[in-house]
């Protein structure tokens, strides 16, 4: 076995006779001398080889990213190189054994690199060398251990259930498996553990997690991918409060234990009415201000007529950049909220203590001086207002805000702002199916005052659910249960299930409702996200070993792929032409 890594040796270990193994990383021919870098999991340490030793010749015409045996002796280096961990030491030589010869590869494993994302995909295993991909894997490692030592010691149970599961409507699309055995049948991939770990909980586990690996065929994003890993918890005879301390306490030991930082508890706690209108998103990033203002009563008798006509008008103050953002910058703003449905983008700039510019002509003397009083602008700021529906008023104004942040660099990096976003709404409008769906999942209780209004008012009913956010990403979701039949069959029949398809589809977890269930919650953490943000990465594919592409294939297996006509006649299944 590989006893000792490169870095372990330093200084202290002058003189040893040392057998090291790894790649052939940078290789130099100085005049007769040659160095080169031998790197393993570890990271690097220089190798001398000289004209008289026997490897030379071999050595001379092999190629970055063999695979070597390396014995010789710790030797102090004549220019010392302190940027690097065994700077100042070098192995000189003595036995060279080629493990395995590397042909020329696609492209350098270095910490930057120009290589295509594609490319590097293809050829994951040789990403995986690459400093920025290597330690982000070890990260997560890290984090996981953290994570567990965390939750065994406050007595979690780690159980696995199933991934060949039953297809459930409700969420996104699942990834279906055709059953050979009982052909025509399919089981789906598990969205999440949800009703697994609630039966946990009906079996009496109490305290319940899991490292589970999620499936979801749904359109990806920066942070999103079709596989992908939960924190997933329950437990019984808790309210919405413990959890959120449980979690809390869970992401102060990662913090510690991956930052060594510090980090504040309890988390800002947030309604998500009050998320919407103040920071037109259910996930605000919290370490910059720049608010929403509801701004519809000031202008009832607008002489603008869009402002006058509109029910909602919302504003935001962009402090200090009217002389920065160009008219052509605005154009580009007017066209980026337009994809978020809202109809224009309004303007004004603040120049000597008054509005200019944009829709200045519109406000009046009354509406500016109550501007004034309750935003207190000050010369140079830029107000930005979208009058539209409530939610398209705060979405897009929300979006701008984001993306104006970003453009002009005003969120802080190196900060860490986690954020409860609660009071979620049961319901929300689905214009695509034409009708309501369950804002978080079906299995979640609505808060008490709200229950004889599911089959009512389902507008107004507000869930017993929490989301975390951090810096701006969901990283982490959950609710407390219905845990009573009567109340669950409810909520199906208010997201329009009859009672015959309820049964169909939810029988068995309804049936284990009969034989006494405990009062339960939960919460799953998306580790991924969790990964990026204390790996200071955008980009999910960073923190996963081997990732899809955003069509949901592996470039490197090709998966998915055809299979042969065999395959599918024992399936019983026939492709369309
Ligand atoms: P939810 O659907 O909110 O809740 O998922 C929990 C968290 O998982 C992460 N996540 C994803 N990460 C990467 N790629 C994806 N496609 C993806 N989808 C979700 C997010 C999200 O906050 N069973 C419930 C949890 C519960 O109620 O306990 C659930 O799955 O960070
Ligand atoms: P218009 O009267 O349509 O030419 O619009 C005048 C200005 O108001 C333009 O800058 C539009 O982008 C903007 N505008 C139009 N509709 C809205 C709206 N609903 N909310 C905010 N600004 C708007």
């Amino acid at each position: 076995m590989k006893k000792i890594n490169n870095t372990d040796l330093g200084i202290n270990n002058l003189n040893e006779e040392v057998t090291l193994y790894g790649f052939i990383s940078k290789k130099r021919d100085l005049g007769g001398v040659i160095f080169f870098d031998l790197r393993d999991r570890s990271g690097l340490i220089q190798v001398v080889v000289r004209p008289d030793n026997k490897a030379y010749d071999l050595l001379s015409c092999l190629k970055n990213e063999s695979v070597v045996k390396v014995e010789g002796k710790v030797v102090e280096r004549e220019s010392k190189n302190l940027s690097m961990l065994t700077g100042e030491i070098e192995i000189d030589l003595n036995n060279l054994t080629v493990l395995s010869e590397a042909s020329d590869i696609p492209f350098e494993i270095t910490d930057e690199t120009n290589a295509l994302e594609d490319t590097r995909l293809k050829y994951r295993y040789l990403d995986i060398r690459r400093n920025p991909i290597k330690d982000r894997l070890i990260t997560r490692h890290k984090i996981l251990i953290s994570i567990r030592n965390y939750l065994n010691n406050l007595d979690f149970i780690e159980v696995e259930t199933p991934i060949l599961c039953k297809s459930t409507p409700e969420g996104a699309r699942d990834y279906l498996v055709p059953s050979r055995i009982s052909n025509g049948k399919f089981y789906a991939l598990p969205q999440s553990p949800q009703i697994f770990k609630q039966l946990l909980m009906i079996g009496g586990m109490e305290k319940y997690y899991q490292i589970a690996r999620c499936f979801r065929d749904e359109d990806l994003r920066a942070d999103r991918q079709p596989e992908f890993t939960q924190v997933d918890m329950e437990m019984s005879y808790i309210n919405e409060e413990d959890i959120q301390t449980v979690v809390e306490g869970m992401l102060k030991k990662v913090f510690k234990d991956i930052k060594n930082l510090d980090i504040n508890t309890p988390f800002l706690r947030m309604t998500y009415s009050e998320a919407m209108e103040k920071y037109g998103s259910d996930k605000p990033d919290m370490r910059f201000e720049m608010p929403l203002v509801k701004v519809t009563d000031i202008f009832n008798n607008s002489s603008f007529k869009t402002f006058m006509e509109s029910n909602y008008i919302n504003l935001m103050v962009v402090k200090d950049k009217a002389s920065t953002i160009s008219r052509k910058k605005i154009d580009e703003y007017t066209l980026f909220v337009k994809t978020y449905k809202a109809k224009g983008l309004a303007y004004v700039k603040v120049e000597n203590n008054k509005l200019t510019g944009g829709i200045s002509k519109f406000i009046s003397e009354e509406e500016e001086n109550k501007l004034k009083e309750l935003l207190n602008y000050e010369d140079n700021d830029i107000i930005f207002f979208i009058a539209d529906d409530k939610k398209i008023a705060q979405t897009s104004l929300g979006a701008l805000r984001l993306k104006i942040a970003n453009d002009y660099n005003m969120i802080p990096t190196d900060s860490y702002k986690f954020l409860w976003v609660t009071d979620f709404p049961v319901f929300e409008w689905s214009e695509e199916e034409n009708r309501y769906l369950a804002c978080h999942h079906p299995f979640t209780a609505c808060k008490d005052e709200d229950i004889d209004k599911l089959l009512t008012d389902k507008e107004n009913c507000c869930a017993k659910a929490y989301d975390i956010v951090l810096n701006g990403y969901e990283v982490g979701g959950g609710s407390i249960r219905i845990h009573r039949k009567d109340q669950q069959k409810k909520m199906f029949e208010a997201l329009g299930f009859t009672e015959d398809e309820a049964k169909e589809k939810f029988g068995f977890f309804l049936e284990a409702f009969n034989y006494g269930t405990p009062p339960h919650g939960g919460l799953a953490l998306g580790l991924e996200r969790l990964v990026m943000i204390l790996t200071d990465t955008t980009n999910i594919r960073d923190v996963i070993a081997f990732p899809k592409t955003a069509n949901a294939n592996c470039l490197m297996s090709e998966a998915p792929n055809s299979v042969s006509t065999k395959q599918l006649d024992e399936l019983g299944i026939s492709i369309k032409k």
